[in-house]
């Protein structure tokens, strides 16, 4: 069951693609919500209709530094971190960073306010899974030194911090195996199944389908995650995680490009090009935990949840060919630099101050 009382709830990462959609749902839903991003791979305009509203804080800041702020946290959710490889490997040192360094300030602020703390970790911690669907109990198969470990086993190791501070400091934390979800507001350029294939369809170019097509994903879209997030942080506080989020509908990487094809009347055919190192052949959640914890289940289909994501790119894609700015092109690009930076002063964020 979900609370109704109003709460103070920081979110991070909140001006990316899942972030947006939470911080619109919880200051809908009444609750004072401050916003924390460092805007690498999040876009100001997909928080800019909350600008004015009393109940929402932006601060630009970044979780690698140590986090307080003044007066009460009721609730922080950690999804500060850049979720596509394009993204994550273009600089993988300041991505574990990310990873490992976030989940200490968070759980640090959790430590300080007495918050609960809710940690996007990801699907990927089961790296390429010789065991299929994926239930919380398998413990995966990692490449640790490969392209992807920055991301992949910087959320490993933020699991294993929230557990233990969980553990040492009765941190009331709650961890979230998310799986791949889509919508409205990823990023044109994320590389990511269907932004990459939506946005090839709407320009009729051909798709690109890595190895042969025959790997399987399965997507969930967002409004389904973000009632799964919302009652998994409102579960009673013996449920810390893992709990899967995704959505067990199997499809190969082929069907879907044929199913976005149709959608979008495209004229689109399709590319073959070499399978990326350690791409995993199969990914399926098991969701029974969810549905017998907090009695969640997916519930928007694949035809229905492209719908609304295809319309999003279907604008982004006529603004940029009308030579308006893409919706990528509008994100500020951050290079952080792997090198050692000179150590900046805690973020302190004043509500209404930013
Ligand atoms: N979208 C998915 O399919 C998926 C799957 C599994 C896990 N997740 C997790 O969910 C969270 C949100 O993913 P998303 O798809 O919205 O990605 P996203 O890239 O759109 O959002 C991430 C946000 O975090 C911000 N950010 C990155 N590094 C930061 C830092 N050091 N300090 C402050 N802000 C920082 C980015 O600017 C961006 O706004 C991520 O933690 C991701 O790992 C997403």
């Amino acid at each position: 069951m979900v609370a109704n009382k109003k709460l103070d709830i920081v979110i991070t990462g909140g001006a990316g693609f899942i972030g947006s959609h939470l911080c619109d749902r919880l200051v809908q839903k009444g609750h004072r919500i401050v916003c924390i991003d460092n805007l690498d791979t999040g876009r100001i305009d997909n928080v800019r209709p909350l600008a004015n509203h009393r109940n929402f804080t932006f601060v630009e800041g970044d979780v690698r530094e140590p986090l307080s702020i003044d007066g009460p946290v009721d609730r922080i959710y950690n999804l500060a971190c850049p979720a596509s490889p394009p993204h994550y490997q273009r600089d993988p040192i300041g991505t574990i960073r990310t990873c490992v360094l976030g989940a200490q300030h968070v759980l640090e602020l959790a430590r300080a306010t007495g918050a609960r703390v809710l940690q996007a970790s990801t699907s990927e911690v089961y790296g390429d899974p010789e065991m299929h669907p994926q239930a919380e109990s398998y413990r995966g198969a990692v490449n640790p030194i490969g392209p992807r470990a920055c991301y992949d086993e910087g959320k490993r190791c933020a699991e294993a911090m929230f557990f233990d501070y969980h553990r040492v400091h009765g941190v009331a934390i709650k961890v979230a195996r998310i799986f791949n979800t889509y919508g409205p507001r990823m990023l044109e350029n994320d590389g990511r199944v269907i932004s990459n294939f939506v946005v090839q369809a709407l320009r009729d170019q051909p798709i690109t389908l890595y190895g042969d097509g025959t790997q399987t994903r399965s997507f969930c879209y967002v409004a389904d995650l973000l009632d799964g997030l919302e009652l998994l942080m409102e579960s009673d506080p013996a449920v810390t995680g893992p709990v899967n989020l995704g959505n067990p509908r199997e499809i190969s990487v082929k069907e879907i490009a044929a199913m976005v094809v149709a959608q979008t009347r495209s004229r689109s055919t399709l590319a073959f090009a070499p399978l990326p190192q350690d791409d995993p052949r199969r990914r399926r959640p098991d969701v029974a935990t969810a549905a017998r914890l907090l009695g969640w289940q997916p519930r928007i289909t694949l035809e229905d949840g492209l719908r609304p994501t295809i319309d999003y790119f279907a604008l982004a894609v006529a603004r940029s060919s009308h030579g308006t700015p893409r919706v990528d092109d509008s994100a500020p690009q951050r290079h952080e630099t792997s090198a050692p930076r000179a150590r900046r002063a805690p973020l302190t964020v004043v509500r209404g101050s930013a």
